[in-house]
């Protein structure tokens, strides 16, 4: 039996990663090392835009999002691809060494890329920290707490007179009487065994 709801209650926080072009929210952030220079390490997604930017790229820049973030945010930079939209358009940004952040967070981090580590689904980068700053001093939010109240923070709103499924894990709505059988989530790439049927 492989439960992974159990990997909910490793203490993750939510982010905006970006690089200059794109981004997206990840959960998987660590710091791994601290002292005079901190190293922080992302896991992204192989199919993900952002990591295809990563690999051009000499720094990404994290932005840490608070119990009060704009939905929106989640929305733009955790369901869709900056392969197909320009996820900055409508944000509130500011570029820092070069990276785009985003404003409406708790503070961010710019790190350089030092390392890389690639495995058949991810890639982790390891970046060393070179610009830091707090915008205010609020409530991180958990990737437990996103998970247990996601419904009510993207206020999940299905288009009335069809079938939804829901993914369990990020929030993605798929429209059919039924997920196919070979259906991967693009929004986080799990298969339809994850999606929950929307009641009305
Ligand atoms: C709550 C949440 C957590 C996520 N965590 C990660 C993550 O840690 N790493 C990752 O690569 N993608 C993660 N994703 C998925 C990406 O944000 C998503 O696939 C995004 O649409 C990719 O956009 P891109 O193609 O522009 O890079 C997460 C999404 C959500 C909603």
């Amino acid at each position: 039996m492989k439960n992974e709801k159990i990997m909910w209650k490793i203490t993750q926080g939510m982010y905006v990663l970006t690089t200059k072009n794109g981004g997206c929210i990840v959960d998987s952030v660590s710091q791994v090392s601290g002292g005079e220079n901190p190293l922080i390490a992302v896991a992204v997604m192989k199919k993900n835009y952002t990591n295809e930017l990563l690999k051009k790229d000499d720094k990404f820049a994290i932005s840490v999002l608070g119990m009060d973030v704009d939905s929106e945010i989640i929305k733009t930079f955790g369901f869709n691809s900056a392969r197909d939209i320009n996820k900055f358009e409508n944000m509130s940004i500011s570029e820092v060494e070069g990276v785009n952040i985003i404003n409406n967070s708790l503070g961010y981090m710019i790190c350089e890329i030092v390392d890389s580590i690639e495995n058949d689904t991810h890639t982790l980068f390891i970046g060393k920290l070179i610009e830091a700053d707090m915008f205010q001093n609020g409530e991180a939010m958990s990737y437990g707490y996103y998970q247990e109240h996601k419904e009510e923070l993207l206020k999940v709103k299905t288009e009335q007179g069809k079938t939804a499924w829901i993914c369990t894990i990020c929030g993605y709505i798929y429209y059919g009487e039924e997920v196919p059988e070979d259906y991967q989530c693009p929004g986080c790439g799990v298969g339809k065994e994850l999606f929950k049927k929307k009641e009305n």
